[in-house]
């Protein structure tokens, strides 16, 4: 009588204790003691140490898959073993094997340390490793919590276009292309369109790319990135920052719950992240002030804030930090001027901690036809392409409020790395369009 064998993947073979499993990956790494060969095998939900014996499996298996270089595809089968010493507690005693794919002996990402252009270069097999691996886990499940925490906050997920005529943040960092010999630009943001979406369906978001022509060259830009954009009918600014500050508490339990293995794996003590709870403190632009020039720093009114300012004003909290009532000259057109001051927004950025910079721009809009008229002249953008958005403050215009929060940044900051470059699948940088 035949033992059943269970196919498995490597996260779940605790549930086959004793038993015998198929577990389908690559192989990761070897090391061999002469009559016992340890593998390292992963499969995408993690790694397992698979050992493999002369005695077991015969001679001719045993050099065959000696022999195989890393990276190569196999199907092993195998009895899994309690092993308190083992990363995920278990092991697999390795009964059989097939070769799908011998790998050629030079792939190119070896166990040692790589230079950050080279692993860029090689980013195609780079996201391979285990930590860039748990990196893309955390951001899915970031992606993840945002739908499931607005779809549960009544909100309805309304796509905005990538080709507009027309740009949201500011005409020096659009990209362009030719649109059937007329121009037309990447998104920047898919606020406008939102904006129209609302007096439709009351509460909305979009969830896509966004691009930015920035030429910065910095760790926390990248020419195309991911940004989810609520947008809600009848929204005061007070209400908007409840918002913010609930998702942004609801997507950082969401990893706790779901993805704590992986914050640990790439370094991120999940304590420090148990403390995001509301409210978050708040500081005026013009506290902000106040406190960059105490510090030392020369900012005067009316400056838009640098990576320095906003990690030295994030610093003094293990929360994230609101920053509201900016200056209107400095702010986007669409930007709401407070009516009992009108040099100021009803608009707030959110900054992380730890010098993790602005993950979160919102506030609310102007609703008033003449007012916003105004402000397109003065930032000189043209009527023709605005008309339509003009169009929503005269039929029916409401008070409305929305955000932007970029994935990345928000990924960096939770996973607590250097850059944002390893939390998207392949980036889009200022030196970088490959692979
Ligand atoms: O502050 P931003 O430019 O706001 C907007 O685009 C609004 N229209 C959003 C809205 O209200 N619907 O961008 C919002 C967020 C930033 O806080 C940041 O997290 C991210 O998008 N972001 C970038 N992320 C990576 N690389 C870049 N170049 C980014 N530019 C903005
Ligand atoms: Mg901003």
């Amino acid at each position: 009588m035949n033992e059943t064998v269970y196919d498995s993947s490597v996260s779940e073979v605790g549930l086959y204790e004793g038993k015998l499993v198929r577990l389908k990956g690559w192989l990761y790494n070897k090391r061999s003691s002469g009559k016992v060969l340890f593998i390292i095998l992963r499969d995408g939900t993690g790694t397992i140490q698979c050992v493999v014996s002369r005695a077991d499996i015969g001679e001719d298996s045993f050099l065959t898959i000696d022999r195989l270089n890393q990276e190569s595809s196999l199907i092993i089968e195998g009895r899994v073993r309690k092993d308190p010493r083992a990363p995920g507690g278990y092991e697999i005693g390795v009964t059989g094997f097939s070769v799908v794919a011998a790998a050629f002996p030079d792939y190119p990402i070896s166990l040692k340390e790589h230079g950050i252009e080279f692993l860029l270069d090689h980013r195609h097999l780079w996201i391979r490793t285990p930590r860039q691996r748990a990196i893309l886990a955390i951001r899915a499940e970031v992606m993840k919590a945002c739908r499931d925490f607005l779809d549960g906050e009544g909100f309805i997920e309304v796509d905005a276009p990538i080709l507009t005529p027309s740009a949201c943040e500011g005409t020096t960092t659009l990209f362009s292309t030719d649109y059937f010999g007329e121009k037309a630009f990447l998104s920047q943001s898919g606020q406008l369109y939102n904006e129209a979406a609302i007096m439709a369906l009351g509460r909305v978001y979009c969830f896509g790319p966004a691009f930015r022509a920035e030429k910065s060259k910095t760790r926390r830009h990248l020419t195309e990135f991911w940004m989810v954009e609520p947008e809600a009918a009848f929204m005061e600014f007070e209400e908007l920052l409840g918002l913010e500050e609930r998702m942004v508490t609801y997507v950082v339990e969401k990893v706790l719950q779901n993805r704590e293995k992986e914050l640990v794996l790439v370094g991120r003590n999940p304590e420090d992240l148990r403390e995001v709870k509301p409210p978050f403190p708040r500081m005026t632009y013009d506290e902000a002030i106040k406190v960059l020039n105490e510090q030392g720093f020369e900012i005067s009114w009316g400056e838009d804030f640098g990576a320095p300012h906003e990690t030295a004003l994030a610093s003094l909290h293990r929360k994230p930090l609101f920053i509201t009532h900016y200056p209107t000259q400095i702010k986007a057109f669409y930007m709401k001027p407070d009516p009992d001051r009108p040099e100021v927004v009803l608009g707030a950025d959110l900054l992380a901690p730890e010098g993790y910079g602005e993950i979160i721009g919102g506030g609310e809009r102007i609703a008033d036809y003449d007012l916003l008229k105004q402000r397109l002249e003065e930032n000189r953008l043209p009527a023709e392409d605005y008309g339509w958005y003009l169009d929503l403050r005269k039929y029916g215009s409401v008070p409305h409020s929305g955000f932007g929060m970029g994935i990345e940044r928000l990924v960096t900051w939770i996973c607590r790395l250097e850059h944002v470059r390893e939390t998207i699948p392949f980036p889009r940088m200022l030196t970088r369009l490959r692979p």
